[in-house]
């Protein structure tokens, strides 16, 4: 695991993005996982805005490759989590997040994105069909993930098994109250939810992890350096070949080896490059 702790969201947004496009310039990713919510949003912009070369100037030291409108054009995502009993046009529904913050923004083709279908009559097909879809596009290259309060990874709250696999889930009251800030009021954030199981998300190639603000600092702590448990279930990057979290001071506060991670991101032998 890399921690890798820079100053701000933005910073974080761009290192997520220049990551992104060496990927994409490489060749290296054509299933790209996406993650909802307020975290991912700098990178999708950072990463945006690299479309062409256009306001390259924005990103890291060295210059990271401008994003080709092909590589978009023919990348494949998928989406971590949706609703259940919410309609994919409404404006809450992770149907629309994704349209709007991350398939129109950086000009993905709406044919291969794809969210869980979690205004599904059958929700357990949809779960199985959903889990078919990524198994057919070779598995997801890269996984940007956040994290919640409750240590969960996509809608997977603690107690959910490490091997899990796409499936419907209850969310945890403290998540609600978390996600009430997209919905007119706390109750009409939906109990339930259609998340990528846990198994799901170890099985991509690569996960970033985006944390930033005072409100994440618990949370990383226990995923980062807690016990490997379901009842922290992000503690399960601890267990992937290849995870990168990224980090503000904030949220990397409560880290009891702060400083080591410091060290080793200042004598890094092997920058981050394709
Ligand atoms: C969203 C998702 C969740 C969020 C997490 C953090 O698709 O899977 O795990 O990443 O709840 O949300 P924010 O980024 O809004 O703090």
């Amino acid at each position: 695991m890399q921690i890798i702790i820079l100053p701000d969201a933005q910073a974080i947004g761009e290192w997520a993005a220049d990551h992104i496009a060496r990927r994409l310039a490489a060749g290296r990713l054509q299933v790209l996982g996406v993650a909802t919510g307020s975290s991912p949003l700098p990178a999708y912009d950072a990463l945006a805005r690299r479309i062409d070369g256009t306001g390259a100037e924005g990103s890291a030291e060295g210059g990271a490759p401008a994003v080709s409108r092909e590589a978009l054009e023919t990348l494949t995502a998928f989406a971590l989590d949706e609703y259940v009993g919410i309609e994919p046009d409404r404006p809450e529904s992770y149907h629309a997040v994704i349209r709007e913050e991350v398939t129109e923004k950086l000009g993905l083709d709406p044919s291969r994105v794809h969210v869980p279908e979690g205004a599904a009559e059958d929700l357990e097909a949809a779960c199985r069909h959903y889990e078919q879809l990524i198994a057919d596009a070779g598995g997801v290259d890269l996984q940007i993930l956040g994290i919640g309060a409750t240590g969960h990874l996509g809608f997977n709250e603690p107690s959910s098994s490490f091997s899990s696999r796409t499936r419907v889930k209850t969310l945890a009251p403290q998540t609600r109250r978390d996600n009430a800030r997209f919905f007119s009021s706390e109750d009409e954030v939906p109990l339930h939810c259609v998340t990528q199981g846990l198994g799901t998300i170890m099985d991509a190639g690569e996960l970033l992890l985006i944390a930033y603000g005072e409100h994440k600092a618990e949370a990383v702590a226990r995923a980062v350096e807690g016990p490997l448990t379901s009842m922290c279930p992000a503690s399960i990057i601890q267990w992937h070949h290849d995870a990168v979290v990224l980090l503000d001071e904030a949220a990397a506060s409560k880290l009891e080896h702060l400083d080591y991670y410091r060290h080793v991101q200042e004598h890094d032998l092997l920058p981050d490059q394709d």
